[in-house]
Formats: C-alpha cells, structure tokens, sequence
C-alpha cells in the first residue's frame, strides 16, 4: 500500500514538473513582445524588417506593429500573409477588404507602435 502511494505521489510530482516548464517555456517565447507592448514600445522600421520569415512574422499596419507568428498557420487567406512579413503593409491589408472581426483580430497580436523616426 505504502509502495502505491509513494509511486503515485512520484508521479504527480513528475507530471507537476512536466507541466510546469512547458507552461514557462510558453510564456518566454513571447513574454518579451507582451513586455514591450506593455512597455509602450515603439519600433523602427528597421527593427521591423528583421522579422521578416514564417517563424517570426512583424507587420505594421496603421502605424501599429503586430507579431503575427502565430496566427499565420490560422490565417483564412493563407499564405498571403507572409507578404506582409517585416513590412508596412497598410495597403496590402486593406485591399484585400478584410472584415470588421479582422480588424478586431489584430489587437491579439498589437506589439507596439510603429516609430516614424527613421534616425
Ligand atoms: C498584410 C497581409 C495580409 C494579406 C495579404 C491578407 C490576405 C487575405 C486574403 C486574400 C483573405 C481572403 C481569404 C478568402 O476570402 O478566401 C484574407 C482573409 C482574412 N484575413 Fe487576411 N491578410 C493579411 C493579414 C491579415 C492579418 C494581420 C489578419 C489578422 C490578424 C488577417 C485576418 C484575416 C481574416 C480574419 C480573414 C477572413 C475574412 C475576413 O474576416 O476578412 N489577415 N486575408
């Protein structure tokens, strides 16, 4: 009976650790972005084109900067998306008539604003 107990306790414990780092390993991938926003980040264009690929996807759309990383897999239009990777992409979004819950959308993902200052 003890033997029981002591397994099952080892087990809760290992599932305990378990889910502890991944829940923190979540969190750092996009901690810093939420930090920045939090913050009142504002990012030069510069800074913007660097994150230019699939896995690390920025877009700047009416002055506001969004990190779209993950929400690209999601996305209804697909890989059009991308386009807008590392870019000012105001035109791009707004041609394509995206609805009101679109627009709604981007505040999941607003990072910051986008800092005209080209200095
Ligand atoms: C800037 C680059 C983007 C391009 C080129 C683009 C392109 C498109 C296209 C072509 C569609 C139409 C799909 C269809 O009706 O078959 C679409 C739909 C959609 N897109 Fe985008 N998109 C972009 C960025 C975004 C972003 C940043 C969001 C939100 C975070 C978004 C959210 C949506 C949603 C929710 C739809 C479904 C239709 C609607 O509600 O308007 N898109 N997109």
């Amino acid at each position: 009976m003890k033997k029981y107990i002591y397994s099952t306790l080892i087990v809760s414990f290992t599932v305990f650790l378990f889910l502890g780092a991944s829940c923190s390993s979540d969190q750092s991938k996009s901690n810093n972005n939420a930090l920045d926003a939090i913050t009142g980040s504002s990012f030069t264009l510069k800074v913007i084109n660097q994150h230019n690929t699939p896995e690390n996807c920025w877009i700047a759309i009416n002055n506001k900067v969004y990190d779209v990383t993950n929400f690209i897999e999601s996305h209804p239009g697909g890989d059009s998306i991308l386009q807008g990777c590392g870019q000012v992409a105001t035109d791009l979004f707004e041609e394509k008539d995206h609805s009101q819950r679109a627009n709604e959308l981007l505040a999941d993902y607003y990072i910051g604003d986008l800092n005209n200052n080209t200095k």
